[in-house]
């Protein structure tokens, strides 16, 4: 039952007609709970309200199924927007972008073009940049362009998924560049011959990932709601004597609320993934394909609309 309805929903977060239909209609679906706004100033609250409670932030103006040249640059210009909103309310947040909403299905020289464009805003005002990982179909153009940027721009990050095969030889591929990896399972949806289907070895591999990484110095985000990776993160760093600086929990807004503040009160660093914008139905259909459970709100917010 749980495999029917996560793979329905990944099937509904690719669908096009559907994402239309509700950018049309604007119907939140209960949206609201895991979604910062619409805009950036309607984030501006939220974000200044996770600070308050200890947490850092990275936000992401949502967008997918970015077609044409022209709004791959309207998206490169909201980001340099958020940027500069980040600096001027002397926010505690970074950025997060999918290379797909600046034009990676387009061509390779319009991402490199607008993605320099937001790394050098970025890098006068000290905030980093993590590029976060699409399906794996763009996984290998992702890291190739990440690498590439990284010899210029430090403020730069990115993300492996330990459900594909390749991941633990990427991971070992980036060393030399300093990375700064955010560590998650993966979203979407992937066939058997290039990713683990089971959760077991999906949840293997994270944990030789986290390891890997903390053991070889590098400074690691392990983005995960799950109980098993927190401790597990915790535990290797008791064991090889990595320090609280070199590592921080992410979650994603709205998800373990409880959790993210006990992290802090326990002196680790947590940062609270928001993201906002109109183009919310890719990533809500993941959330919810994730977490059944989420059904329940999302129902909720249809009735109450
Ligand atoms: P998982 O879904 O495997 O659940 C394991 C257990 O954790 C559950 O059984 C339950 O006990 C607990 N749990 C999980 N969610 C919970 C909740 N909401 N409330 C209570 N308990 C819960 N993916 C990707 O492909 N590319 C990307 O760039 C990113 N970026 C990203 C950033 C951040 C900050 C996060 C947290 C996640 C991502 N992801 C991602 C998504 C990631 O790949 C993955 O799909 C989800 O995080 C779900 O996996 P988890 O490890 O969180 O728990």
């Amino acid at each position: 039952m749980e495999a029917i309805s996560k793979n329905f929903f990944l099937f509904l977060s690719n669908n096009k007609l559907l994402d239309r239909f509700a950018k049309r209609f604007g119907a939140r679906f209960g949206a609201d709970k895991i979604v910062g706004g619409e805009t950036f100033s309607q984030a501006i609250p939220l974000i200044q309200k996770l600070n308050r409670d200890g947490l850092h932030v990275t936000v992401d103006h949502l967008g997918e199924f970015v077609n044409s040249e022209v709004e791959a640059r309207e998206r490169t210009h909201e980001c340099i927007e958020s940027i500069h909103s980040i600096a001027h309310h002397e926010l505690n947040s970074e950025v997060s972008l999918k290379l797909t909403s600046l034009g990676l299905d387009i061509n390779r020289d319009l991402v490199m073009e607008n993605m320099k464009l937001i790394l050098e805003e970025a890098k006068k005002y000290d905030i980093t940049v993590t590029i976060d990982m699409e399906d794996s179909t763009r996984c290998g153009d992702t890291l190739e362009i990440y690498r590439e940027l990284k010899e210029k721009y430090k403020n730069l990050g990115t993300v492996i998924q330990s459900y594909l095969y390749r991941s633990e030889e990427d991971l070992q591929a980036l060393n030399e560049c300093q990375p700064y990896l955010r560590l998650v399972k993966g979203a979407y949806k992937e066939s058997g011959k290039v990713a683990f289907i089971d959760k077991e070895h999906v949840d293997k591999n994270l944990k030789r990932l986290i390891k890997t990484n903390l053991v070889n110095g590098h400074y690691t985000a392990i983005g995960s709601h799950d109980d098993a990776m927190i401790a597990y993160t915790k535990e290797v760093a008791r064991e090889h004597g990595i320090p609280k600086e070199q590592f921080e929990f992410q979650m994603l807004y709205g998800m373990r609320n409880e959790t993210q503040k006990e992290l802090v009160k326990e002196g680790y660093k947590v940062r609270v993934y928001l993201p906002y914008g109109e183009d919310w139905y890719g990533y809500f259909m993941r959330r919810l394909a994730e977490r059944p459970a989420n059904v329940a709100f999302a129902i909720k917010g249809i009735f109450s609309k």
